[in-house]
């Protein structure tokens, strides 16, 4: 048996999980599969014009991620944040999606430091120097969903913050890399998790990426760790998903606040982070819907504090 970690057998002198790896394990998913009915899901696959709508709700929800971006600094609450992107949203014709989600009571979410996500914003909470800060944000555009999220480092950040948060958005660099038609959804995973605890922090589990469309969210449950429970989907042309890997600097458990019944936080206290995008299968691998125009502009994934994320290859 060849490992994930050995060197590739063809030669190239790759890691195996660097080179075939991915290619073999859709090989033999497709010969395990052979002459049975096809036991993917149905309704996972977007029709063009749907594509068309989940291309547009992607462009909005990132525009208000470039919109929002230099209000996020010490100083300012988070209610005034949420009041801003509820405002803005609203006078472009749109929908902030989370107000009402579930009983949810704002137009995004923010959660700071210990708080993993659906952190809700508060006139009475500041903004502090040193603070790391997630803001997620969801747009319904003409009934189709945009949702992502970025964490801001807040003035001067300790070392250990800065790392946490570089881990975390070079995770969803490399989940986005292995989406490719053929392959399985357990692949961002089994691509996340070892990535994140070499860098010695965690993967929530609790918390996940979903397929999404005219719904915040369906269909499938993105993990991004590595878990048998994971469904057996196929990545096809068409789908519509988010990756949105939480990252914690301790250990993975979370606690969710028993007054507000949002707020989640990591166990032990640590820091935690969170970027997310909202993800196309393409005939060739990934297209991102919510790229902002500024990382558009730039031709990356995500920018942090003057330090960019490119797609791998
Ligand atoms: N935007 C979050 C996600 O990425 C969901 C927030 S739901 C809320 O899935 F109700 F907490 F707002
Ligand atoms: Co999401
Ligand atoms: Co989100």
């Amino acid at each position: 048996m060849i490992e994930r970690n050995d060197v590739c057998w063809c030669g190239s002198g790759k890691k195996y999980k660097k080179c075939h790896y991915f290619e073999d394990q859709a090989k033999e998913l497709a010969h395990q599969t052979q002459g049975k009915p096809q036991k993917q899901k149905k309704g996972l696959i977007k029709s063009d014009s749907e594509i068309d709508g989940m291309r547009r709700a992607g462009a909005f929800n990132g525009e208000v991620m470039d919109y929002i971006r230099p209000f996020v600094k010490a100083g300012i609450s988070t209610g005034e944040l949420d009041k801003l992107v509820h405002e803005y949203t609203l006078a472009h014709g749109h929908i902030p999606a989370t107000l009402g989600y579930n009983g949810y009571p704002k137009s995004c979410c923010i959660s700071r430091n210990n708080i993993v996500c659906h952190g809700i914003p508060s006139p009475d909470e500041y903004i502090q120097d040193g603070d790391i800060v997630n803001v997620d944000l969801t747009s319904i555009v003409d009934g189709f969903y945009g949702d992502s999220s970025e964490t801001f480092l807040i003035g001067d950040v300790s070392e250990d913050a800065r790392h946490l948060v570089d881990v975390t958005a070079q995770a969803l660099i490399t989940g986005i890399a292995v989406v490719k038609p053929g392959r399985p959804l357990s692949s961002i995973g089994e691509a996340i998790e070892p990535f994140v605890k070499s860098h010695g922090c965690s993967v929530v589990r609790q918390y996940t990426g979903h397929g999404i469309g005219t719904r915040f969210h369906e269909n499938f449950t993105v993990y991004h760790h590595i878990d048998s429970d994971c469904e057996k989907v196929i990545f096809e042309p068409g789908m519509t998903f988010t990756i949105e890997p939480m990252v914690n600097r301790g250990g993975y458990q979370v606690v969710t606040d028993r007054k507000d019944g949002w707020t989640v936080r990591t166990k032990d206290g640590s820091l935690s982070a969170q970027f997310e995008h909202t993800i196309l299968v393409t005939s060739t691998g990934a297209e991102i819907l919510t790229m902002t125009p500024s990382q558009r502009k730039e031709n990356v994934v995500l920018s942090v504090d003057g330090k960019v994320y490119k797609n791998h290859e």
